[in-house]
């Protein structure tokens, strides 16, 4: 057998390329934390955690020499890895970051020998110190589990190429592991999306008819608000009654009669189209546009409080699935 060289080719490659290609490797990330001699909390963001044996139960991740917390984790007896879960990616960017109180306001309850175990982590390996190896320019730690958990329902932060990623790619499956509901009623698409805007617009109800506004008047004045907005300082945001109508999935003669009426009331103003006389314009007044805030604000209000046990993650996995289903993507 031959015997392995003694020493590596120098690299023929640049720094760039190597942090590049380490960078297409996705992981997740942690913020391993400890206590120092003197009992202060130390922790960082490392995403170079992996596992190393499962018996003993053992876990390695690398420590840059020149951290300001190597001492602390050289010398203490045990540290807690804490895997973060997708709506943790504040807390990765701020213990990654300097002159900050990485603390401030940080739940979390004490581990062995006080290393913290952060509320809402995904994960959690409390370790015990047992033997780290220098090399290069990092120290590799190889922690001994002495206790772990999990949250079943969290969604792990991933990270790569120098990027967080809240949404994780098996998500959907992940959150619907369980068999299909063989009630026709219970199961079928069209009565799951009519109890859920029953229950979106239970209240919400109650705040259009406060302005004096019919549902079709309020979702014409939404569409409204939202091409001034786009609109910006070039226009008041006028839509045609034809387009207005498609949108709020209404008749054109419906919608023509509705926009009178609001007209009449000052919430909207009509105008000739310059390109083509026959056709109507729409945009909102600034009574209209008064209202059409209120109501925008209640809306998210009433969005935020429904959908407050929610992960970032989940909000936005629900809407993307319901906008490719409005769209038949
Ligand atoms: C996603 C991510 C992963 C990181 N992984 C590591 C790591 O594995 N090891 C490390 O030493 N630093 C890592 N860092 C950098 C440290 O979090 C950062 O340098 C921190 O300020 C070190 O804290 P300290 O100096 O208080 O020890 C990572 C940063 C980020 C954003």
């Amino acid at each position: 057998m031959m015997s392995p060289p003694r020493k590596a080719t120098p690299p023929a490659f640049s720094a760039r390329e190597f942090r590049a290609s380490l960078g297409m490797f996705a992981t997740g990330v942690t913020i391993v934390t400890a206590r120092t001699a003197a009992g202060e909390r130390v922790g960082l963001t490392a995403n170079s955690f992996n596992s190393v044996s499962l018996d003993p139960p053992l876990v390695l991740w690398s420590l840059a020499r020149a951290a300001g917390s190597m001492l602390a984790f050289s010398t203490g007896s045990h540290y807690a890895i804490n895997i973060l879960a997708a709506d943790q990616k504040d807390l990765a960017e701020r213990f990654a970051a300097r002159d900050t109180d990485r603390w401030a306001g940080v739940d979390y309850i004490e581990g062995v020998a006080g290393s913290p175990l952060l509320a809402g982590a995904a994960a959690s390996f409390e370790c015990f110190n047992r033997s780290r190896y220098e090399e290069g320019d990092h120290v590799i730690f190889v922690g001994e589990v002495e206790r772990c958990s999990h949250r079943s329902d969290a969604s792990p932060l991933l990270f790569h190429g120098g990027r967080f990623y809240t949404e994780h790619p098996l998500q959907a499956d992940a959150s619907a592991p369980q068999a299909p509901d063989p009630r026709f009623v219970g199961g079928y698409l069209g009565y799951l999306l009519g109890q859920a805007s029953h229950s979106v617009y239970r209240d919400f109800g109650n705040a259009v008819a406060a302005q004096g506004l019919t549902h079709i008047a309020w979702r014409v004045l939404a569409l409204l608000h939202d091409a001034r907005a786009a609109a910006g300082e070039a226009g008041d945001g006028a839509v045609a009654v034809g387009q207005l109508a498609r949108d709020v999935l209404a008749k054109q003669p419906t919608v023509t009669k509705l926009v009178q009426r609001m007209a009449d009331e000052g919430l909207l103003v009509l105008r000739a189209d310059p390109q083509d006389q026959r056709r109507t314009l729409v945009a909102a007044s600034e009574a209209g546009l008064r209202a059409a805030r209120i109501l925008v604000a209640e809306a998210r209000a009433q969005e935020q409080a429904l959908l407050a046990h929610w992960s970032a993650s989940e909000v936005d996995t629900l809407k993307r699935m319901l906008q490719r289903l409005t769209t038949g993507g």
